[in-house]
């Protein structure tokens, strides 16, 4: 960070807001949000107080990527013991490597395992989610509580299609939920009550983060947070290429590249400064990153990368009316 700009982000903290920059104006680049404060905002879902797990039985019907990355996360952070853990799948395989990675018992009876259950979680891919509830449908009861982390599949798609009034809860986590650095929303159906919802945050916690939110919401969430890693990947991508354009080696450049954005985001979440903030701080006028940041502005970057995240949502909606 170059001096000028240290001295008024210091002033700027000393005073606690945003003050004239030398030279005039707001630091490049720097935008406030415009609008409003966002009227559906979620609540970051308060530490949980008792483990709501340890009377369950739970089965997960289908164990690809999510469903085994959530058996992992319950079993290694000690929620449920591997005994109460059912799983199912139409691949012989894949059950018999969560069976000899986890120690749980496997079926390829799906409404024998929901029989033996309380919690039904269901991970198997959107398409297939309408033939496991007419296969699990009359073994169904009021008691159990349903958890669907099927993208696009609504509470009251689940709850028509059992028939009955039951305690459905759909999420929508993403595949940063593999390595424990997850980020899902989550909303009750129309009979889930507080214990149940409580009963499927618990879950995705010991994979990442919950913020619950209005079921209609849950499109924004899968264009933000869903698709997100997605772009984060993207961005990464083309650093690398950057990189390698400039005549770096490529194991410099991705160590170079992984490192920065590990970094950045670091102190996104550590500092609690906004990135606007943190932007500004490396951005001294005249320099290299202004250089870099001007031409990305001048090509709309931001409000190319906001088109984009709104489109995955309305594609979010569109999949999930069908
Ligand atoms: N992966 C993500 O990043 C992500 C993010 C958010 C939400 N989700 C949601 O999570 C769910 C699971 O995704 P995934 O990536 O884990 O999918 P996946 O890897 O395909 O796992 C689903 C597993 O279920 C099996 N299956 C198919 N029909 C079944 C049946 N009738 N009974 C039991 N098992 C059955 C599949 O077998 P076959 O392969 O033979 O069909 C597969 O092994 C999806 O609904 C998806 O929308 C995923």
């Amino acid at each position: 960070m170059e001096q000028n700009d240290e001295k008024w982000m210091k002033e700027k903290r000393r005073k606690g807001g945003e003050r004239r920059r030398p030279g005039g104006g707001r630091p490049p680049f720097v935008e406030r949000r415009k609008g409003e404060r966002r009227k559906n905002s979620s609540a970051m879902v308060p530490k949980e107080k008792k483990n709501l797990w340890k009377e369950k039985r739970v089965v997960f019907i289908g164990c690809g990527n999510m469903g085994s990355a959530l058996i992992s996360g319950i079993l290694e952070s000690g929620l449920i013991s591997k005994d109460k853990v059912l799983v199912t799948d139409i691949r012989p395989k894949r059950l018999e490597y969560i069976r000899e990675k986890e120690g749980v018992s496997t079926t390829e009876d799906n409404r024998e395992a929901v029989e033996k259950s309380n919690v039904i979680v269901l991970a198997v891919k959107p398409q297939v989610i309408g033939r496991v509830l007419s296969e699990i449908k009359d073994v169904v009861t009021g008691d159990k509580v349903i958890i669907s982390i099927a993208a696009g599949i609504t509470t009251g798609f689940i709850e028509k299609a059992l028939g009955k009034e039951v305690s459905v809860v759909r999420v929508m986590p993403n595949t940063p939920a593999l390595v424990k650095t997850g980020a899902s929303g989550l909303s009750p159906g129309k009979y889930a009550g507080e214990q149940e919802e409580a009963i499927a945050e618990q879950m995705m916690r010991r994979v990442g983060i919950v913020v619950k939110v209005p079921e209609e919401m849950l499109d924004a969430v899968t264009a933000l947070s869903g698709s997100g890693p997605a772009y984060i990947f993207y961005i990464i991508e083309s650093l690398i290429e950057a990189g390698m354009e400039m005549r770096l080696s490529e194991d410099d450049v991705r160590k170079l590249v992984g490192q920065t954005v590990l970094g950045a985001v670091r102190m996104v979440m550590d500092t609690g400064e906004s990135p606007q903030v943190l932007r500004a701080r490396v951005t001294s006028p005249g320099g290299t990153t202004e250089a870099a940041l001007k031409y990305l502005e001048k090509k709309g970057f931001q409000k190319i990368l906001i088109t984009a995240v709104k489109e995955a949502a309305i594609r979010s909606k569109e999949l999930s009316t069908g």
